[in-house]
């Protein structure tokens, strides 16, 4: 029986989201389905008139699924239960969202989501009776239940490019170079690109640290003959005293940023030695996807156009034990998944002499 499926990005974009959709779109025509692109996310479809596209398998012909960024569009703003409203009150529009899937006459949708957009995405569905299964994509790689996230391989691919970028400068003038890395809360970036990358010191939430183990390790380096020192650090950690580093944007809202800098003057005041910050901040995400999350992004997509065929729903795809598998989307938003302290990449970088600042 034909289907008319739709397809959303939400929340923060990253490589590989393209890919993802090109392989539903191909997979559903290979059944005779029709894929339906919603655009911009849920604000697509918080229109009187729901922003939507055909997508054929004509338009991705190859060159979408090598493009970072998402070609539908995504919003990481406005949870719609609880939708700020222009004079400042919120608002719940679910209704509206519920409607304009109706309207698009959808049999189910696919959204490709981290665990707060899964949250949303899940609700509506219920809400609606619009079945949902859920691929998990971020570069933060904290969805629990998978072991891996679309865009978090190409993420940590452009932080380890960063480092090898910045050692070269960093042993010409002798200097200590901080790379200031994003993941949010949880530390995956920082500590799989540190160790890839060559860092002396790796900084992530999960895990205390203090100036002066920062700068005992410097010591050590330099007297060990070396000239200059390589500090990855997560956006999300902490000042010692355990404030927050954070900017607040024009929209209002407070994001991660600044780290970098605040460490850059301890560790120089510290130990005499000039230190210079990088803030790799989005081009993390906008990189063409590495083969690992084009390969992930294709297993995801053809097993959530299954499962639809199957009729398997209020589910996420994930990767377990070299398989694609399906779990459900409650659990795997409950099992928020951070840096476990004594995971096997902790104990690597421990095992190498990388300093992680504790
Ligand atoms: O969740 C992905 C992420 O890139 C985080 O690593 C980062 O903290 C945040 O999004 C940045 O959000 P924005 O794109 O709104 O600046």
């Amino acid at each position: 029986m034909s289907k008319r499926i739709g397809v959303l990005t939400s929340g923060g974009d990253c490589a590989g989201l393209n890919a993802v959709i090109r392989a539903v779109v191909h997979s559903a025509a290979f059944k005779g389905w029709e894929t339906v692109g919603i655009l911009d996310g849920t604000a697509g479809l918080l229109k009187e008139k729901p922003d939507y596209k055909v997508l054929t398998p004509e338009e991705f012909d190859g060159t979408v699924m090598r493009m970072g960024g998402t070609i539908l569009g995504t919003t990481n703003k406005g949870d719609p239960f609880h939708f700020p409203m222009p004079d400042g009150t919120f608002k719940d529009r679910s209704g509206e969202i519920i409607d304009n899937y109706k309207k698009i006459g959808l049999d189910a949708v696919i959204g490709i989501g981290g665990d707060g957009s899964h949250a949303i995405l899940r609700k509506l569905a219920q809400q609606g009776g619009v079945p949902m299964v859920a691929i998990p994509k971020t570069i933060d790689n904290d969805i629990g239940e998978t072991e891996a996230s679309v865009g978090y391989d190409s993420a940590v691919m452009v932080a380890t490019e960063a480092l090898d970028r910045l050692q070269p400068t960093a042993a010409s003038h002798d200097r200590v170079m901080i790379l200031e890395v994003m993941g949010r809360d949880a530390g995956h970036i920082a500590l799989a690109a540190g160790i890839a990358g060559g860092a002396d010191v790796i900084l992530i939430p999960e895990l205390e640290y203090s100036i002066e183990n920062i700068a005992e390790k410097i010591a050590s380096v330099k007297k060990s003959g070396r000239n200059f020192a390589l500090v990855i650090v997560s956006e999300a950690v902490k000042t010692p005293e355990g404030e927050p580093v954070q900017v607040q944007y024009s929209d209002g809202q407070f994001r991660y940023g600044g780290i970098g800098n605040y460490l850059g003057a301890q560790i120089s005041e510290k130990t005499g030695i000039e230190a210079r910050v990088t803030v790799l901040g989005h081009v993390q995400r906008g990189c063409p996807p590495t083969f690992t999350d084009r390969l992930l992004a294709a297993a995801f997509g053809v097993r959530a156009v299954n499962m639809i065929e199957e009729g398997k729903f209020d589910r996420m795809v994930a990767w377990k034990n070299r398989e694609v598998v399906d779990v459900s989307i409650e659990d795997a938003i409950a099992a928020y998944q951070a840096v476990e302290p004594d995971s096997s990449l902790v104990k690597t970088a421990r095992g190498l002499g990388i300093s992680l600042g504790d």
